[in-house]
């Protein structure tokens, strides 16, 4: 039977393959949205949108890659990108175009307002009469925008994760998703308080601080925009082990709640992997930068392979299954022991059995 890559999350949202393009230069306007439903992906999360878009000033350059010793391959992605820059009225007129050219796909308006109860409760109003199918609050990126208490100067702080998802689950009428900032000490506090106020999944993860490294002529740190710099956001393959951990812990402390997990995402066994630490949907942001739209071909037919490979159906079928394999270093500890003694008494008894088998052997030869 050919596996089946649908899934429906949160009892209406229809998926018909569980590849989205995560928030970001992607899904950065309706023309590149559109393209990508065609090439196949399941859902798109748009660019984060705000209600007054010329706050948002962008620099350039605003990218810093780092790159495999052998191989000059981009294993590493930094970036000091603010949210969308583009006007929110022309993001409204472009969801509805795109909700109703494609009414099949899952669109999700990627959100993020000041720490005020009416900028958010007006967003989630205007967007969500385009039609778009879910709202992903941004609760998390790093750079710039926490300098006006926006992004992961919210995420970090559970109790203003609890108060802001709550004013959104206030005047939502679709599906909310919270979108988890990696840069803190335990991803299940913010996650746990955006939980209790009523969020419907839980995205993570968002980039990791860092600096990409310093320019070794001028000894700037990069990427230098006259001169200087801010630390931003990595992502890309060299995060993957990080967002896998957290994504586990997130779906170990609030099994039922869908996560839709990402940060490395480049083939359909990273995606994989992330569904066995219980991910509903995955998504996929640097790997689309640096390989194109187009992936999203092999990332279907890697994932169905796996599928057929381990004789999966659904997607139901293997979705955290790993996460029954995490123990304490205690208990791997008593483990291995415990091992190590069966393994003893099983050659102890092997020893016996060929002494026996030798002592009647000799028995034979001499009574022949
Ligand atoms: C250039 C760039 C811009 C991004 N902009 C946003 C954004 O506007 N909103 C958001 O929630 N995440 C944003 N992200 C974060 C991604 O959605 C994603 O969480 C992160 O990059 C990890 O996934 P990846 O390794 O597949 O890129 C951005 C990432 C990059 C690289």
């Amino acid at each position: 039977m050919q596996p089946s890559l649908g899934i429906t999350v949160n009892g209406k949202l229809q998926f018909d393959n569980p590849f989205m393009l995560a928030s970001g230069p992607p899904g950065t306007n309706g023309k590149v949205i559109a393209k990508s439903f065609d090439l196949g992906w399941g859902g798109v999360v748009i660019k984060t949108i705000s209600l007054d878009a010329s706050k948002v000033i962008n620099t350039a350059p605003r990218y810093g890659k780092l790159r495999s010793r052998d191989k000059n391959e981009v294993v590493g992605f930094e970036n000091i990108e603010l949210i969308s820059d583009r006007p929110f009225e022309v993001w409204l007129d472009e969801l509805r175009q795109l909700k109703k050219n494609y009414p099949g796909k899952v669109l999700i308006a990627s959100i993020m307002e000041e720490y005020r109860r009416e900028a958010w409760h007006e967003i989630v109003k205007r967007v969500q009469e385009t039609g778009v199918d879910g709202f992903e609050m941004n609760l998390s990126c790093p750079h710039g925008l926490p300098e006006r208490k926006m992004g992961m100067a919210m995420g970090e702080n559970p109790d203003l994760v609890r108060e802001v998802c709550g004013w959104v689950k206030e005047v939502a009428t679709i599906p909310v998703w919270a979108k988890m900032t990696p840069n803190v000490g335990h991803v299940t506090e913010p996650a746990g308080a955006a939980i209790q106020a009523g969020v419907d999944g839980i995205s993570a993860i968002n980039t990791i601080l860092s600096i990409i490294g310093i320019d070794m002529k001028t000894l700037r740190p990069m990427p230098t925009v006259e001169g200087y710099t801010v630390p931003g956001g990595y992502s890309g393959q060299a995060v993957r082990p990080i967002a896998l951990r957290q994504v586990m812990e997130i779906a170990r402390a609030f099994p039922g709640v869908p996560v839709s997990g990402m940060g490395g995402i480049e083939t359909g066994l990273d995606a994989a992997q992330f569904m066995l630490l219980g991910s509903h949907t995955v998504q996929v942001c640097t790997g689309a930068m640096l390989r194109g739209y187009e992936i999203i071909a092999e990332l279907k037919q890697d994932l169905t392979k796996f599928m057929v490979d381990h004789e999966f159906t659904d997607l139901r079928q293997f979705i955290g299954k790993s996460l029954a394999y995490f123990s304490t270093h205690h208990d791997l500890v008593a483990r291995q022991k415990q091992a190590k003694a069966e393994k003893a008494v099983a050659s102890n008894r092997d020893a016996e059995t060929w002494k026996g088998a030798i002592a009647r052997e000799t028995e034979a030869l001499t009574t022949n």
